[in-house]
């Protein structure tokens, strides 16, 4: 099918509908704002796309308000603590009573069907499919636009504000000249191989086992979907790792001195993802603004990227209404500043948590890393502060006033 090229309007022009792109238009939607979420991929391949699992409680609390949480309210898994082992043992991490915060698991497609039905089916709001942005002009206007191609003609979107939710391999970031922008990054040696099979979880919370081969983890998803992951080499592929041996090697991984098992399943979904930490500051250019992965990667080891994206769109979307409902461009300016502050913190515990629990191939890394983690799971005070930034609660506190 082809359609005639379209010039329209919108206030504020959203790239992607992931997690972040699709919290942000709802909660434009509850400011009274009007926005366009244009959408490279189709809405199978969108609503298919396994990811995070772990949600914080903010994340879970917005669902709710925005009229998306019943689904959550009935499927998601209360999980109040989480499991290291180490040397064959079991350490439990009792997250609820150590940081006073529960936590959910709920997977990301899940959140995304829920946001989409609910923009699409219920409000009726512009949300399109199949329409990848092609180029960003007048980001430094008051007339940013979008180009993007739908039904086989390439189509302009004229916006007060554009917005790259759009993930790290998305237009957005690379429309900023290299010189407004500063990158950091690190790319650790290794990926996680990640499955879901389908079986009844072997445990009732989230497993990091260190070994010395490497990461294994298991992820409960549902009373009959399990998540595991494998720490490989980060070329490995699907040959180099039929069912067998992913089996073996997490049996191996997870193994424990008291008799323990790990069921087996079908899998019925395989990938590998390279592990990196990533910033790019400022995360706006006059009127284009960067959010979730566009602008941030965190390693997955913290489970914090999705929420993450959330709490950049909390930030972004006061800050645009104030902009295009006021003229009120101070919330704006303030947007890169104040979500940097929470990335770096993310970045430091995800990168710190990622460390623990992956091997190395230097033997001096091995043997600290493994000193550090025997630290955490033997000291309450480090179990303490493991906990409070997994659920994000150490925030919570208060300065000293002086
Ligand atoms: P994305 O989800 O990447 O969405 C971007 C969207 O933009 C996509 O739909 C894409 O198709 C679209 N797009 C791209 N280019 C264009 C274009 N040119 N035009 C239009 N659309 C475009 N986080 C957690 O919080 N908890 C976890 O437990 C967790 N586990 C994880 C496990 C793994 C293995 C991985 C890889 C990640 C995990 N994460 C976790 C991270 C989390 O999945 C991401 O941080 C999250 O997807 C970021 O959402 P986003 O909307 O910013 O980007
Ligand atoms: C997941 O369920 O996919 C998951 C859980 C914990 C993590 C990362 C991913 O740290």
């Amino acid at each position: 099918m082809t359609g005639a090229p379209t010039e329209r309007r919108t206030q504020v022009a959203i790239i992607g509908a992931g997690p972040a792109g699709l919290f942000l238009a709802q909660l434009l939607h509850r400011h009274g704002v009007h926005s366009v979420v244009l959408e490279a991929r189709d809405r199978g391949y969108v609503e298919a796309r396994i990811r995070a699992g772990v949600l914080e409680q903010g994340t879970v609390e917005l669902l709710h308000q925005l009229g998306a949480g019943d689904r959550l309210a009935r499927e998601s898994l209360r999980e109040n603590s989480f499991e290291l082992r180490l040397d064959g043992e079991r350490h439990l991490v009792d997250v609820l009573a150590l940081s006073g915060v529960p936590m959910t698991v709920y997977g990301q497609q899940e959140i995304v069907k829920d946001l989409i039905a609910l923009r699409l089916d219920r409000q009726g709001e512009p949300l399109l499919f199949d329409a990848p942005v092609t180029a960003i002009d007048g980001a430094t206007t008051d007339r940013p636009s979008v180009v993007y191609r739908h039904a086989g003609q390439s189509h302009t979107l004229h916006a007060d504000a554009v917005v790259a939710a759009d993930g790290f391999h998305g237009v957005g970031r690379q429309a900023i000249p290299g010189a407004a922008l500063r990158t950091y990054q690190r790319e650790f040696p290794y990926a996680w191989l990640g499955v879901m099979a389908e079986v009844a979880p072997s445990s009732e919370h989230v497993i990091y086992s260190r070994h010395a081969e490497g990461l294994g983890m298991l992820s409960p998803r549902s009373a009959t979907l399990s998540r595991l992951y494998l720490q490989v080499d980060p070329g490995a592929t699907r040959a180099q790792w039929p069912d067998a041996r992913i089996w073996e090697h997490l049996h191996r991984r997870l193994a424990t001195d008291d008799g323990w098992t790990l069921r087996e399943g079908p899998i019925v979904e395989f990938s590998v993802a390279p592990i990196r930490a990533f910033v790019a500051e400022p995360m706006r250019q006059g009127r284009l603004f960067l959010a979730g992965d566009a602008a941030h990667i965190v390693p997955p080891t913290g489970a914090k990227g999705l929420n993450l994206a959330v709490r950049d769109v909390q930030v972004l979307a006061s800050a645009l209404a104030a902009l295009v409902r006021h003229h009120d461009d101070r919330l704006v300016e303030r947007y890169s500043e104040q979500c940097l502050r929470h990335v770096w913190w993310a970045q430091y515990f995800s990168c710190w948590l990622t460390r623990l629990v992956h091997a190395s191939d230097d033997p001096v890394e091995q043997h600290l890393a493994h000193a550090e983690l025997r630290t955490v799971v033997d000291s309450l005070a480090a179990r303490t502060l493991l906990a409070e930034n997994y659920v994000g609660s150490h925030r919570a506190v208060a300065p000293v006033a002086s």
